[in-house]
């Protein structure tokens, strides 16, 4: 002890000046540091605790409502809102360039295009994909500006339009190079009373991310907004912009996202059409990727791959080499799933095929686009034009693939405005158009959970009928044994199906609307005649399957029975079963027996004499 204070003296006496002058540079440094957090922010960090990497769970209903979920990318910090709202975006630069001076890389004139990448400096609010979050004495507005725009607009108006964005692609996609020369593109984004710097900063994302050469021109077409606000977007996007890159088409009524969608593709004159949201923000690089796709096969859609935007804090978040492709389920829901080994290409980079789309955000040939019949334009306002067209696509010999290294953030949001007629009877109505069309007689099982679909008054389909035939498109069946064999076709090539009642408890085996492929528990419920739920086919493969799903029995870790689990039938290994004449499920490979333990499902040893081990298929349909 003793020698210890000796030896600190020691070095006291020694080292004093040095010591003393470290201490007093310490001191200044943190009296700079106060000075510039009072000046610019709230002294206050504060991490966005609640994103946590989900993944799979997070059923994506429908593209708009979902609430994804991503890895912390960049932290938050908390600004005030220092900015009116209604400022932002009101700068007179005065962008006088023509297009053929753009595209030989002039300077604009405006800051915003010019200066592009300034925004990632660590000071600037919302700089580098960064969320902001609004100040204590913000909060009440802020509540109120979510509810009515479901988007935290006081944020996006302090937030650089111009910002830079962090490089969310998978490993390797930064070290590929396209061919410079590839078809060119009209962005098609139709907008409804989209508030204006979103909106702007969607389209600056594009124009300074995207080869000059390559971006034929940007279509805006207001969908009869009423927003005052964006009654002055020609001025400004007259003096900000290079003449005749953007293009803004007003509809005097609202008429739909699909129809609005076809206004644009009847104005646009690129090679390539890319559809987007009007709330989005592109990643580096993202252009030549799906264009590259599209050339290769001009019958293709080539999808981006979406990162997502907050809507109350505008962070840009991602799943670091993450990727996913969206399936979908006989009731009409829309999900992320995993690529199976078979669709990954020799890297992982390679475009990989997916058997349904989201609705922004892909990329087709122009003339393709037209050819396979474009939108069905009797649908109405927006849902089920992405699967429509998805199937059609495969079924009538073209291809959708996912491009892992073109990454595109997306605010996901609720929509704010009201569909006419309620949001479930205009899905139905267009979901069932295209059933009408395309499913065949598969339809019974889509009908089998909603019938009211059956009998809805949809219209005149004979205009999506002629194309149907006259590109002599395959049928349901095809989609569903190669594009989406996922997809339990619960009464073809099977030994039995139905609902499966236990004898004992007159319970039926349930999948709890489990939609994902890690293992989640079989249950047992009060038997429901609900073909998705309850559903489940013994294939003449000896498989035991539900919507997604096989029964699969697996050790569990403080159970003694083998608990039967639901298990993606295709992406691992499925378990198959014998029915035996006394209604005995044998799991084939231990020769044990669907019985019922303490919580649902299990095999045991088999018994014949045991009435739990009872299994009855039940006919739903
Ligand atoms: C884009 O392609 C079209 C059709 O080939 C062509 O007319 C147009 O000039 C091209 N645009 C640019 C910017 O090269
Ligand atoms: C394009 O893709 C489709 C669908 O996979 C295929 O049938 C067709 O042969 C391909 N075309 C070319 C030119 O490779
Ligand atoms: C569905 O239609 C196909 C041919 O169109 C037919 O072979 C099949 O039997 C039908 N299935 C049912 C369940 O109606
Ligand atoms: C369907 O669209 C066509 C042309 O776009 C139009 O003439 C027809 O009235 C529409 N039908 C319905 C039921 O909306
Ligand atoms: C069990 O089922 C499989 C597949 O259905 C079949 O090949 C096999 O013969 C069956 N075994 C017995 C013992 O019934």
């Amino acid at each position: 002890m003793e020698r210890a204070t000796a030896m600190l003296l020691c070095i006291w006496r020694k080292w004093k000046p040095v010591i003393v002058l470290l201490i007093v540079n310490f001191a200044c440094m943190y009296l700079v540091h106060i000075a510039l957090s009072v000046k610019f922010y709230k002294p206050k960090l504060k991490r966005d605790e609640s994103v946590k990497r989900q993944g799979m769970h997070d059923t994506l209903k429908e593209l708009q409502r979902e609430q994804p979920t991503g890895t912390i990318t960049r932290r938050e910090r908390r600004y005030p809102v220092f900015q009116d709202y209604n400022g932002a975006y009101e700068e007179n630069t005065n962008c006088k360039i023509t297009l053929e001076q753009f595209r030989q890389g002039h300077k604009t004139g405006n800051p915003l295009i010019d200066n592009y990448g300034s925004s990632g400096h660590a000071l600037t609010p919302g700089g580098f994909g960064r969320g902001v979050i609004a100040s204590q004495a913000e909060q009440s507005r802020v509540e109120k500006i979510m509810k009515e725009f479901q988007v935290n607009i006081l944020v996006s108006d302090v937030i650089p339009l111009n910002r830079v964005v962090p490089d969310s692609r998978i490993n390797g996609c930064a070290y590929l190079r396209y061919p410079d020369v590839l078809p060119n593109v009209s962005i098609i984004i139709p907008f409804y009373n989209e508030w204006p710097s979103v909106l702007l900063r969607t389209v600056y994302s594009v124009v300074n991310r995207s080869p000059r050469q390559l971006l034929h021109q940007i279509i805006l077409i207001d969908d009869g907004s009423s927003l005052e606000n964006l009654k002055s977007l020609e001025d400004y996007i007259d003096s900000n912009f290079p003449k005749d890159l953007i293009k803004l088409v007003r509809l005097p009524q609202r008429t739909g996202l699909i129809a609005a969608r076809m206004k644009g593709v009847g104005v646009a004159t690129g090679e390539v059409l890319i559809f987007f949201d009007s709330h989005m923000e592109v990643n580096v690089d993202w252009l030549p990727p799906l264009l590259f796709e599209v050339s290769k096969n001009r019958s293709t859609i080539a999808m981006a791959t979406l990162d997502y935007i907050v809507a109350d804090t505008f962070v840009y978040k991602y799943n670091e080499n993450y990727l996913t492709r969206y399936g979908w389920s006989w009731n009409m829901i829309f999900f992320e799933t995993f690529f199976r080994d078979d669709q990954i290409g020799a890297e992982t980079t390679d475009p990989r095929p997916g058997p349904s789309m989201v609705g922004a955000a892909f990329a087709i040939d122009r003339q393709y686009f037209n050819h396979i019949g474009g939108y069905d334009e009797n649908m109405s306002v927006w849902g089920g034009e992405n699967l429509e067209m998805s199937w059609r696509v495969w079924l009538c010999g073209g291809r959708l693939m996912h491009v892992p290294c073109s990454r595109i953030g997306h605010i996901a949001r609720t929509q704010p405005y009201s569909f006419p007629g309620g949001r479930k009877q205009v899905t139905n109505f267009n979901y069932e158009r295209a059933i009408r069309v395309w499913m065949g007689n598969y339809s019974r099982f889509v009908h089998s959970i909603d019938p009211e679909m059956e009998t809805l008054d949809v219209g005149d389909l004979s205009h999506r009928e002629a194309i149907k035939s006259k590109l002599q498109c395959k049928d349901f069946n095809w989609y569903l044994n190669n594009i989406w064999p996922e997809l339990n076709i619960y009464d073809e090539n099977v030994q039995y199906w139905g609902m499966v009642m236990n004898k004992a408890l007159g319970l039926c085996l349930d999948n709890d609307n489990y939609l994902f492929q890690k293992e989640s528990p079989a249950l047992l419920k009060r038997c429901s005649n609900r073909i998705d739920l309850q559903g489940f086919s013994l294939t003449h493969a000896g498989h035991l399957r539900t919507t997604l799903q096989c029964l699969t029995p697996l050790a569990s870790e403080n159970e003694e029975d083998l608990q039967v689990m639901l298990r993606d039938c295709l992406i691992d290994k499925a378990a198959t079963w014998n029915y035996s004449e006394d209604e005995h499920l044998m799991h084939t490979e231990s020769g044990l027996c669907l019985d019922i333990g303490n919580k649902g499902p299990v095999v045991r040893t088999c018994d014949s004499q045991s009435i739990t081990q009872i299994w009855t298929f039940i006919k739903i349909i």
